[in-house]
Protein backbone atom coordinates (compact mmCIF):
# COMPACT_ATOMS: atom_id res chain seq x y z
CA UNK A 1 0.00 0.00 0.00
CA UNK A 2 1.32 3.56 -0.72
CA UNK A 3 2.31 5.36 2.25
CA UNK A 4 0.46 8.65 2.78
CA UNK A 5 2.07 11.87 1.57
CA UNK A 6 3.61 14.39 4.25
CA UNK A 7 5.87 17.29 4.28
CA UNK A 8 7.61 17.81 7.09
CA UNK A 9 8.30 21.14 6.58
CA UNK A 10 4.88 22.46 6.52
CA UNK A 11 4.46 24.56 10.34
CA UNK A 12 0.95 24.15 10.61
CA UNK A 13 0.44 20.20 10.12
CA UNK A 14 -1.94 18.09 12.16
CA UNK A 15 -4.31 21.00 13.26
CA UNK A 16 -7.77 19.91 12.03
CA UNK A 17 -9.05 23.18 13.84
CA UNK A 18 -6.99 25.71 10.91
CA UNK A 19 -10.28 25.42 9.03
CA UNK A 20 -12.36 28.20 9.95
CA UNK A 21 -8.78 30.43 10.41
CA UNK A 22 -8.09 29.43 6.27
CA UNK A 23 -11.79 30.51 5.30
CA UNK A 24 -12.16 33.48 7.58
CA UNK A 25 -8.31 34.76 6.31
CA UNK A 26 -9.16 34.32 2.63
CA UNK A 27 -12.02 37.04 2.59
CA UNK A 28 -9.31 39.27 4.81
CA UNK A 29 -6.34 38.60 2.25
CA UNK A 30 -8.82 39.74 -0.64
CA UNK A 31 -9.45 42.91 0.84
CA UNK A 32 -5.48 43.67 0.79
CA UNK A 33 -5.81 43.78 -2.28
CA UNK A 34 -9.25 45.08 -3.18
CA UNK A 35 -10.27 41.65 -4.49
CA UNK A 36 -14.55 40.28 -4.16
CA UNK A 37 -15.26 37.42 -5.00
CA UNK A 38 -13.19 35.21 -7.40
CA UNK A 39 -15.36 34.84 -10.69
CA UNK A 40 -12.38 33.98 -13.04
CA UNK A 41 -14.19 36.22 -15.30
CA UNK A 42 -11.69 36.89 -18.20
CA UNK A 43 -9.96 33.54 -17.86
CA UNK A 44 -12.60 31.14 -19.10
CA UNK A 45 -13.33 29.98 -22.89
CA UNK A 46 -16.89 30.74 -22.69
CA UNK A 47 -17.13 27.94 -25.65
CA UNK A 48 -16.85 24.82 -23.16
CA UNK A 49 -16.39 23.63 -19.84
CA UNK A 50 -13.37 24.73 -18.05
CA UNK A 51 -11.39 22.90 -15.62
CA UNK A 52 -9.94 24.55 -12.37
CA UNK A 53 -7.99 22.98 -9.95
CA UNK A 54 -6.91 24.63 -6.70
CA UNK A 55 -3.61 23.20 -5.55
CA UNK A 56 -2.89 22.83 -1.10
CA UNK A 57 -6.40 23.70 -1.11
CA UNK A 58 -6.94 23.78 2.28
CA UNK A 59 -10.17 24.64 3.75
CA UNK A 60 -11.19 24.75 -0.10
CA UNK A 61 -11.66 28.52 0.97
CA UNK A 62 -11.02 29.71 -3.12
CA UNK A 63 -12.56 26.88 -4.79
CA UNK A 64 -15.92 27.43 -3.12
CA UNK A 65 -15.34 31.42 -3.98
CA UNK A 66 -15.35 30.44 -7.27
CA UNK A 67 -17.97 27.61 -6.90
CA UNK A 68 -20.40 30.54 -5.48
CA UNK A 69 -19.42 33.07 -7.76
CA UNK A 70 -18.82 31.59 -11.31
CA UNK A 71 -21.85 29.89 -13.75
CA UNK A 72 -21.69 26.68 -12.35
CA UNK A 73 -22.14 25.30 -15.74
CA UNK A 74 -18.93 27.09 -17.16
CA UNK A 75 -16.41 25.25 -14.84
CA UNK A 76 -15.34 21.84 -13.88
CA UNK A 77 -13.90 21.81 -10.21
CA UNK A 78 -11.05 20.08 -9.10
CA UNK A 79 -9.03 20.57 -5.43
CA UNK A 80 -5.73 18.86 -3.83
CA UNK A 81 -3.87 19.09 -0.98
CA UNK A 82 -1.17 16.63 0.79
CA UNK A 83 -3.90 15.87 3.59
CA UNK A 84 -7.78 15.90 3.96
CA UNK A 85 -7.59 17.97 7.60
CA UNK A 86 -9.26 20.92 6.64
CA UNK A 87 -11.57 20.14 3.45
CA UNK A 88 -14.94 20.81 4.46
CA UNK A 89 -17.79 18.33 5.14
CA UNK A 90 -18.30 15.90 2.40
CA UNK A 91 -22.00 17.72 1.82
CA UNK A 92 -20.67 21.06 0.98
CA UNK A 93 -18.13 19.83 -1.21
CA UNK A 94 -20.31 17.17 -3.02
CA UNK A 95 -23.51 20.14 -2.96
CA UNK A 96 -20.85 22.07 -5.06
CA UNK A 97 -19.77 18.95 -7.68
CA UNK A 98 -16.05 19.51 -6.32
CA UNK A 99 -13.75 16.67 -7.11
CA UNK A 100 -11.29 16.58 -4.66
CA UNK A 101 -8.24 14.30 -4.15
CA UNK A 102 -4.61 14.12 -1.89
CA UNK A 103 -1.86 14.72 -3.69
CA UNK A 104 1.86 15.97 -3.05
CA UNK A 105 2.08 19.05 -5.09
CA UNK A 106 6.29 18.70 -5.20
CA UNK A 107 5.32 14.97 -7.09
CA UNK A 108 3.77 14.97 -10.56
CA UNK A 109 -0.19 15.21 -11.16
CA UNK A 110 -1.40 11.48 -12.54
CA UNK A 111 -0.87 11.03 -16.29
CA UNK A 112 -4.38 11.76 -17.42
CA UNK A 113 -4.51 15.27 -15.70
CA UNK A 114 -1.37 16.65 -17.90
CA UNK A 115 -2.42 19.58 -20.23
CA UNK A 116 -5.87 19.85 -18.88
CA UNK A 117 -6.54 22.25 -16.62
CA UNK A 118 -7.37 25.84 -17.96
CA UNK A 119 -6.83 27.68 -14.62
CA UNK A 120 -4.80 26.56 -11.42
CA UNK A 121 -4.73 28.26 -8.25
CA UNK A 122 -1.82 28.45 -5.08
CA UNK A 123 -1.92 29.98 -1.94
CA UNK A 124 0.11 30.08 0.95
CA UNK A 125 2.78 27.86 1.27
CA UNK A 126 5.60 30.61 2.66
CA UNK A 127 5.56 28.20 5.41
CA UNK A 128 5.81 24.77 3.30
CA UNK A 129 8.11 24.92 0.56
CA UNK A 130 11.60 25.13 0.29
CA UNK A 131 13.16 27.04 -3.01
CA UNK A 132 13.83 23.06 -4.36
CA UNK A 133 9.89 22.16 -3.54
CA UNK A 134 8.58 25.75 -5.21
CA UNK A 135 10.73 24.67 -8.02
CA UNK A 136 9.02 21.07 -8.48
CA UNK A 137 5.24 21.96 -7.62
CA UNK A 138 5.88 24.68 -9.86
CA UNK A 139 7.12 22.61 -12.84
CA UNK A 140 3.80 20.27 -12.11
CA UNK A 141 1.75 22.54 -12.02
CA UNK A 142 2.86 23.92 -15.72
CA UNK A 143 2.84 20.39 -16.72
CA UNK A 144 -1.18 19.99 -15.86
CA UNK A 145 -2.02 23.52 -17.30
CA UNK A 146 -3.02 23.95 -20.98
CA UNK A 147 -0.49 25.61 -22.67
CA UNK A 148 -1.97 29.29 -22.22
CA UNK A 149 -3.56 28.03 -19.13
CA UNK A 150 -3.34 30.91 -16.08
CA UNK A 151 -1.61 30.11 -13.15
CA UNK A 152 -2.86 32.37 -9.51
CA UNK A 153 -0.49 32.52 -7.31
CA UNK A 154 -0.61 34.71 -3.91
CA UNK A 155 1.82 35.06 -0.68
CA UNK A 156 4.22 36.64 2.04
CA UNK A 157 7.71 37.04 2.37
CA UNK A 158 9.54 35.81 5.43
CA UNK A 159 10.41 39.62 7.21
CA UNK A 160 8.26 41.31 9.17
CA UNK A 161 7.64 45.48 9.37
CA UNK A 162 6.62 47.89 11.63
CA UNK A 163 4.57 49.71 8.82
CA UNK A 164 5.70 51.25 5.59
CA UNK A 165 9.54 51.04 6.42
CA UNK A 166 11.83 49.07 3.08
CA UNK A 167 14.95 48.69 5.47
CA UNK A 168 14.46 45.64 7.27
CA UNK A 169 17.54 46.72 9.36
CA UNK A 170 14.89 50.13 10.22
CA UNK A 171 12.42 48.08 12.43
CA UNK A 172 12.06 48.19 16.03
CA UNK A 173 14.31 46.11 18.33
CA UNK A 174 12.03 43.94 19.46
CA UNK A 175 10.64 43.18 15.90
CA UNK A 176 14.57 43.14 14.64
CA UNK A 177 14.76 40.18 17.38
CA UNK A 178 11.58 38.40 15.62
CA UNK A 179 13.05 38.42 12.35
CA UNK A 180 16.27 37.17 13.60
CA UNK A 181 14.54 34.07 14.46
CA UNK A 182 12.60 33.98 11.49
CA UNK A 183 15.79 34.28 8.98
CA UNK A 184 17.69 31.72 10.94
CA UNK A 185 14.22 29.30 10.81
CA UNK A 186 14.66 30.05 6.97
CA UNK A 187 18.31 29.02 6.84
CA UNK A 188 17.19 25.86 8.73
CA UNK A 189 13.93 24.62 6.82
CA UNK A 190 14.74 26.06 2.55
CA UNK A 191 11.95 28.72 3.30
CA UNK A 192 12.11 31.38 0.19
CA UNK A 193 12.80 34.36 2.38
CA UNK A 194 11.28 37.05 -0.77
CA UNK A 195 8.88 35.37 -2.46
CA UNK A 196 7.88 38.63 -4.13
CA UNK A 197 11.33 38.67 -5.26
CA UNK A 198 12.04 34.97 -5.85
CA UNK A 199 8.73 34.16 -7.76
CA UNK A 200 9.01 35.76 -11.32
CA UNK A 201 12.26 33.57 -11.38
CA UNK A 202 11.42 30.64 -10.84
CA UNK A 203 8.24 30.92 -12.79
CA UNK A 204 10.30 31.77 -16.10
CA UNK A 205 12.11 28.35 -15.64
CA UNK A 206 9.53 26.61 -14.87
CA UNK A 207 7.90 28.25 -18.66
CA UNK A 208 5.66 30.68 -16.86
CA UNK A 209 5.46 34.30 -18.28
CA UNK A 210 3.91 36.54 -15.68
CA UNK A 211 1.04 38.27 -16.33
CA UNK A 212 0.94 40.72 -13.48
CA UNK A 213 2.24 40.72 -9.69
CA UNK A 214 0.68 43.29 -7.36
CA UNK A 215 2.72 43.11 -4.10
CA UNK A 216 0.96 45.30 -0.91
CA UNK A 217 2.52 45.53 2.65
CA UNK A 218 -0.45 43.93 4.64
CA UNK A 219 -1.52 44.62 7.78
CA UNK A 220 -1.75 42.34 11.15
CA UNK A 221 -3.15 43.79 14.13
CA UNK A 222 -2.96 47.55 15.17
CA UNK A 223 -1.43 48.06 11.65
CA UNK A 224 -4.85 47.92 10.04
CA UNK A 225 -5.64 50.71 11.68
CA UNK A 226 -3.87 52.72 9.24
CA UNK A 227 -2.69 50.86 6.79
CA UNK A 228 -4.77 50.56 3.17
CA UNK A 229 -5.64 48.38 0.61
CA UNK A 230 -3.92 48.75 -2.66
CA UNK A 231 -6.20 50.66 -4.22
CA UNK A 232 -6.34 52.74 -1.05
CA UNK A 233 -9.60 51.41 0.95
CA UNK A 234 -9.26 51.12 4.87
CA UNK A 235 -8.40 47.85 6.58
CA UNK A 236 -9.40 48.70 9.82
CA UNK A 237 -11.61 46.07 11.38
CA UNK A 238 -9.90 42.48 11.43
CA UNK A 239 -7.05 43.96 13.52
CA UNK A 240 -7.59 41.32 16.77
CA UNK A 241 -7.66 38.78 13.91
CA UNK A 242 -5.09 39.28 11.88
CA UNK A 243 -2.85 40.28 15.32
CA UNK A 244 -3.64 36.69 17.08
CA UNK A 245 -2.67 35.16 13.62
CA UNK A 246 1.25 36.81 13.43
CA UNK A 247 1.14 35.88 17.37
CA UNK A 248 0.18 32.05 16.24
CA UNK A 249 2.99 32.06 13.51
CA UNK A 250 5.99 33.56 16.09
CA UNK A 251 4.59 30.90 19.11
CA UNK A 252 4.57 27.96 16.05
CA UNK A 253 8.21 29.35 14.65
CA UNK A 254 9.83 29.50 18.15
CA UNK A 255 8.86 26.04 18.84
CA UNK A 256 10.73 25.41 16.11
CA UNK A 257 13.46 27.59 16.47
CA UNK A 258 13.88 25.88 19.99
CA UNK A 259 14.05 22.65 19.11
CA UNK A 260 16.49 23.66 16.38
CA UNK A 261 18.65 25.78 18.54
CA UNK A 262 18.56 28.96 17.32
CA UNK A 263 16.17 30.66 19.37
CA UNK A 264 18.29 33.78 21.22
CA UNK A 265 16.83 36.67 23.15
CA UNK A 266 17.29 40.34 21.78
CA UNK A 267 21.12 40.49 22.97
CA UNK A 268 22.18 36.92 21.16
CA UNK A 269 22.09 34.71 24.35
CA UNK A 270 20.56 30.88 23.23
CA UNK A 271 17.30 30.46 25.24
CA UNK A 272 17.47 26.27 25.68
CA UNK A 273 14.47 25.71 27.73
CA UNK A 274 10.86 25.68 27.37
CA UNK A 275 10.48 28.18 30.18
CA UNK A 276 12.46 30.55 28.62
CA UNK A 277 10.86 30.11 25.22
CA UNK A 278 7.03 31.05 26.73
CA UNK A 279 8.60 33.85 28.57
CA UNK A 280 10.29 35.11 25.43
CA UNK A 281 7.07 34.49 23.21
CA UNK A 282 4.99 36.18 25.93
CA UNK A 283 7.23 39.48 25.90
CA UNK A 284 7.46 39.38 21.51
CA UNK A 285 3.45 38.51 21.75
CA UNK A 286 2.78 41.28 23.65
CA UNK A 287 4.52 43.75 21.14
CA UNK A 288 2.78 42.41 18.35
CA UNK A 289 -0.73 42.68 20.37
CA UNK A 290 0.14 46.51 21.00
CA UNK A 291 1.79 47.04 17.86
CA UNK A 292 0.74 44.92 15.12
CA UNK A 293 3.21 44.57 12.06
CA UNK A 294 3.11 44.44 8.24
CA UNK A 295 4.24 41.96 5.91
CA UNK A 296 4.59 42.21 2.36
CA UNK A 297 2.23 39.69 0.29
CA UNK A 298 2.70 39.34 -3.47
CA UNK A 299 -0.40 38.17 -5.85
CA UNK A 300 0.79 37.12 -9.65
CA UNK A 301 -0.54 35.92 -12.74
CA UNK A 302 1.29 34.06 -15.40
CA UNK A 303 0.82 32.05 -18.21
CA UNK A 304 2.03 28.81 -19.42
CA UNK A 305 4.18 29.48 -22.71
C1 LIG B 1 -1.50 27.82 4.85
S1 LIG B 1 -2.43 26.54 4.13
C2 LIG B 1 -3.18 27.39 2.75
C3 LIG B 1 -4.44 26.70 2.28
C4 LIG B 1 -5.14 27.39 1.14
N1 LIG B 1 -4.32 27.40 -0.06
C5 LIG B 1 -5.56 28.79 1.51
O1 LIG B 1 -5.18 29.74 0.81
O2 LIG B 1 -6.28 28.95 2.50
C6 LIG B 1 -1.20 25.54 3.31
C7 LIG B 1 -1.77 24.24 2.77
O3 LIG B 1 -0.74 23.59 2.03
C8 LIG B 1 -0.85 22.20 2.24
N2 LIG B 1 0.43 21.59 1.86
C9 LIG B 1 1.61 21.63 2.54
N3 LIG B 1 2.56 20.97 1.84
C10 LIG B 1 1.97 20.51 0.70
C11 LIG B 1 2.42 19.76 -0.41
N4 LIG B 1 3.69 19.33 -0.51
N5 LIG B 1 1.53 19.46 -1.39
C12 LIG B 1 0.25 19.86 -1.31
N6 LIG B 1 -0.25 20.57 -0.27
C13 LIG B 1 0.61 20.90 0.72
C14 LIG B 1 -1.24 22.08 3.70
O4 LIG B 1 -1.80 20.83 4.02
C15 LIG B 1 -2.23 23.25 3.83
O5 LIG B 1 -3.55 22.85 3.59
Amino acid sequence: MASKPSNDRYLFKNNAADNHRLDRQFHIYQKFFDKGPVTLAGFLDEKRVNKVLDVAAGSLAWTLDVARSTDPSMVELHACDIAADNFPPTSVIDAFSINTFIHDATQPFPEEMKGQFDVVNMRLLVYAFSEDQWKKALKNICEVLRPGGHLFLFDYDIVWFNGAETDPNLTAPWLSSLNRMFLKQAQATGYVISLSESLPDMLAEASFAVKEQVSCRCPFGMTAKTCLSVNGASLAGDEDFTGEMAQMITTRLSTGALAGGYLEDNSGKPITTEAGRLQWIEKYNKEIGIHGVTIQGTQITAIRV
